[in-house]
């Protein structure tokens, strides 16, 4: 006997219960697999969230203040950190190469004077977004010494993927004599 109309209905509502079932199963797999990245790379990466919000003005940044010409580059403050100033413009980072001593914290502080930019430094766990009128910072040391590249990461224009810097990683004794012959120090040539 052929079935009759509620036995097929009663069919196709069990597939499609099925059905549904499986799609709930597989989005919950990616929440999860999405959740587990998160909590992966902050945990293994220390994935640094901004701690706290500092502004400056972006029509004044190369005219005075933290931000001009003369005051970017690392320096050791009076208290002895060493403290890293950068500011990024389309399509460039100013300085185009950053000394850090090997071993030893490095507090990177630096702004946008036109749109966002970030970068990350090779295989390390800095990464941060530059944005105007912002001033972002973040601490970080670098285990080995050597050359890192570091690119913008944040798609600011056509110039994009030509916008990158060097950051030098040297050793501590060689960057803290060169610190006390010059007030900032980068590895700009000339
Ligand atoms: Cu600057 Cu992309």
């Amino acid at each position: 006997m052929p079935p009759n109309a509620a036995e097929m209905h009663h069919a196709s509502e069990l597939v499609a219960d099925a059905a549904e079932r499986r799609w709930a199963v597989i989005v919950m797999a990616i929440i999860a697999l999405l959740l587990g990245l998160m909590i992966f790379t902050s945990l293994h990466w220390a994935t640094m969230p901004p701690s706290r919000v500092e502004t400056i003005d972006v029509r004044t940044l190369h005219l005075k203040g933290e931000f001009v010409e003369s005051n970017l580059g690392t320096m050791v403050d009076k208290d002895g950190r060493v403290v890293a100033r950068l500011v990024g413009q389309q399509y460039s980072f100013t300085p185009q190469c950053i000394v850090v001593p090997v071993g030893v914290p490095v507090t990177f502080r630096g702004t946008s004077s036109d749109a966002i930019h970030g970068f990350m430094i090779g295989r390390t766990n800095a990464n941060t977004m530059l944005i105007p009128g912002f001033i972002s910072t973040f601490t970080t040391t670098f285990p080995t010494a050597g050359e890192q590249l570091m690119p913008c990461h944040e798609y600011c224009g056509t110039g994009h993927e030509a916008m990158w810097a060097k950051v030098r990683v040297i050793p501590a004794e060689e960057f803290f004599a060169k610190a006390k012959a010059a007030e900032r120090l980068s590895c700009v040539p000339g």
